[in-house]
């Protein structure tokens, strides 16, 4: 088996739902941002205030390739479709999931957090733009898009299960 991955935008659910997923398949699920602060034993805000972005975005390239063989399911960091390299490594995956909501729900959910960097440092308008941005870059990473706007985990998992020729509970 091929990892399942899951990608989207901060704060679109891909912790929660690759958790549950996880549950329902019974497949270990490996967080991306998780790995890095292990390897590298801080956190990630402490890693983009003392290392910088480009050092993360290195760690986080290195690491995407790391795990392309795990029978896992992998959530990723909402940054990893940034570089052109990670997309394609992406594209060469069969099942990678691309979880999306409006800006304004992601907004509710990221506004006051003070653990991602890149909203401790973005007015809500530049995330904005970051979020239109990266739109494209994830469709172009991702073969299933799903909206998750108003939908409970529940309703996103069975949606994402329909894609996937497996029984679970
Ligand atoms: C980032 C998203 C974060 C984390 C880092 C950068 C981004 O992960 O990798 O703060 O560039 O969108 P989450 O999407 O899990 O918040």
């Amino acid at each position: 088996m091929k990892p399942i991955y899951i990608i989207g935008f901060m704060g679109v659910g891909k912790t929660t739902i690759g958790k549950e997923l996880g549950d329902r398949l019974h497949l270990p699920v490996i967080d991306m941002d998780s790995y890095i602060e292990e390897r590298e034993k801080k956190s990630i805000k402490e890693i983009f205030d003392q290392d910088g972005e480009q050092y993360f975005r290195d760690i986080e390239a290195g690491a995407l390739l790391d795990l392309t063989k795990q029978e896992a399911i992998i959530t990723t960091g909402g940054g990893v479709v940034e570089r052109k390299e990670n997309r394609e490594v992406l594209r060469q995956q069969d099942l990678v999931f691309h979880l999306t909501a409006s800006f304004e729900t992601l907004w509710d959910r990221l506004e006051g957090d003070g653990d991602r960097p890149l909203v401790l440092k973005n007015s809500k308008e530049n995330l904005r733009s970051l979020f239109n941005r990266r739109l494209p870059l994830y469709e172009s990473g991702s073969s299933i898009t799903i909206q998750t706007d108003h939908k409970t985990t529940d309703e996103v998992i069975k949606e994402l299960l329909q894609h996937l020729d497996v029984d679970a509970v």
